[in-house]
């Protein structure tokens, strides 16, 4: 089993929109019973509480069902049960760097690392800005989403892109 564990600040405009995608782009390549996905924010504020509702707006103009994630926090028992711990901008990646044991660091990456040739590094934070910021992340992740599972399948499951087993 590989786990995922995708993090913003709230957990509940970014990373549950990763969650969701990457939970789609996993189901289509009948991956669910070897990957294990979940999402959570380096902040807490927001635990217990259902996505921002333009971040579920958004998922759902996509064909992405969010309504049913729930806020949690990240915490220090999440760096050795995950394989994947992606921060969506380069705050989340601090703050998770700065709780993390040194023999886990390895584990931390920015989800626009697996992005190609995208020119931004952050997936930025749509909370205070309108619906445009929204989508503006939900095509962000779409893109850091497709590069993570290419690179997973390449790293762990000994896929080749068009699916064969090597
Ligand atoms: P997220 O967005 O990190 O993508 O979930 C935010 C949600 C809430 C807050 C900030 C960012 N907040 O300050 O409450």
């Amino acid at each position: 089993m590989v786990k995922v564990l995708f993090v913003c600040l709230g957990n509940i405009c970014r990373s549950p929109t990763a969650e969701g995608v990457f939970r789609k782009l996993v189901a289509d390549r009948d991956l669910e019973d070897v990957i294990e996905i979940d999402s959570a924010g380096t902040g807490a504020w927001h635990t217990g509480e259902c996505p921002d509702r333009r971040a579920q707006i958004e998922a759902r103009n996509r064909g992405i069902d969010i309504s049913g994630l729930k806020a949690r926090a990240v915490n220090v028992r999440d760096f050795t049960t995950f394989d994947y711990i992606v921060a969506m901008d380069e705050h989340n990646d601090a703050d998770l760097r700065a709780i993390c044991p040194a023999s886990e660091q390895h584990k931390i990456h920015r989800l626009l690392d697996f992005a190609g040739d995208c020119a931004e590094h952050n997936v930025p934070d749509p909370y205070y800005g309108g619906d445009d910021g929204f989508r503006h992340v939900f095509d962000l992740v779409e893109s850091g989403s497709r590069g993570l599972l290419e690179r997973i399948e390449a790293e762990k499951l000994n896929h080749s892109h068009d699916g064969t087993h090597a």
